[in-house]
């Protein structure tokens, strides 16, 4: 039997079996886009492998069906590393979008910003990534397919598909590293100090096993990170995840915005 088969049977016989063009991953507080999405929602309880209640802020479903003209399947919620110690937490529901035929993933997160022009609010596009966490999703896979190369990870015509978009949408969407911290501690001070000396403009705790695993799996992929604060040490503002969770919304409008054009554009 293939690897997740009753998963995909679980998902077809309820979603149909037209595959999505994308798979997106949604982040703290940005879970609303699932909802204007016309298709169907399958909760993650009924669908085993995939993460359980989870953090706080997101909304735990597969939601598969059109969102701008383009067929996609959502992850409206993801498990991440500090949850219970796994970096390969999110491996089955990415295999099962790269099995339902997803050419590439859109995942976003709520960030901290390095970067005094990028304040709270700020769109950024992941230009790259810093695993600044030493882990990996793919630690014990025993294929030599764990030898993923990363030089695109980031996939450059996906980059220029959603600048576009933004510009289209006349949202101002910066560019910038982004580094995983394994949290659930927030970062220090002298770490965020560490971090813009190494390259990073913005710090979060998700993403990047998911596209370390989308390029294993042969997936295409971007990110785009909202930003809910400024690191440590950089304001005065609180650092908290109450306030992640209420400063996404800030950016959360114009991200659904910016996804939504590209989705349409991809229909054209
Ligand atoms: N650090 C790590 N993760 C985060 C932050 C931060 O400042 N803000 C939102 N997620």
């Amino acid at each position: 039997m293939s690897r997740n088969a009753e998963l995909l049977a679980t998902i077809r016989d309820r979603a149909g079996a037209k595959a999505p063009r994308y798979g997106l991953i949604l982040g703290s507080g940005l879970g609303h886009l699932a909802d204007k999405v016309e298709g169907v929602a399958i909760d993650y309880a009924d669908l085993p492998g995939f993460p359980g209640a989870g953090v706080s802020g997101h909304n735990p479903k597969l939601v598969i069906g059109q969102l701008g003209g383009t067929r996609v399947a959502i992850l409206g919620g993801r498990a991440h590393y500090y949850e219970h110690g796994r970096a390969d937490a999110m491996r089955v529901p990415l295999e099962v979008l790269a099995d339902l035929g997803a050419e590439a993933i859109l995942a976003t997160n709520a960030a901290g910003s390095l970067r005094p022009d990028m304040p709270t609010g700020s769109l950024m596009l992941l230009s790259d990534h810093i695993n600044f966490s030493g882990l990996n999703p793919l630690i014990g896979e025993p294929t030599d397919a764990r030898f993923v190369p990363m030089g695109d990870a980031h996939d450059p015509d996906l980059r220029a598909a959603l600048r576009e978009a933004a510009a289209a949408e006349d949202i101002d969407l910066q560019e910038g590293v982004y580094a995983w911290y394994s949290g659930p501690s927030f970062e220090t001070p002298a770490e965020i100090r560490a971090l813009r000396i190494l390259g990073a403009d913005a710090v979060g705790m998700s993403t990047v096993p998911e596209i370390i695993l989308a390029r294993f799996l042969g997936m295409k992929a971007a990110a785009i990170s909202t930003i809910t604060n400024m690191a440590a040490g950089l304001s005065d503002e609180a650092i908290s995840h109450e306030h992640t969770k209420a400063m996404a919304p800030l950016g959360a409008a114009k991200l659904e915005r910016v996804l939504t054009r590209f989705l349409r554009s991809e229909t054209a």
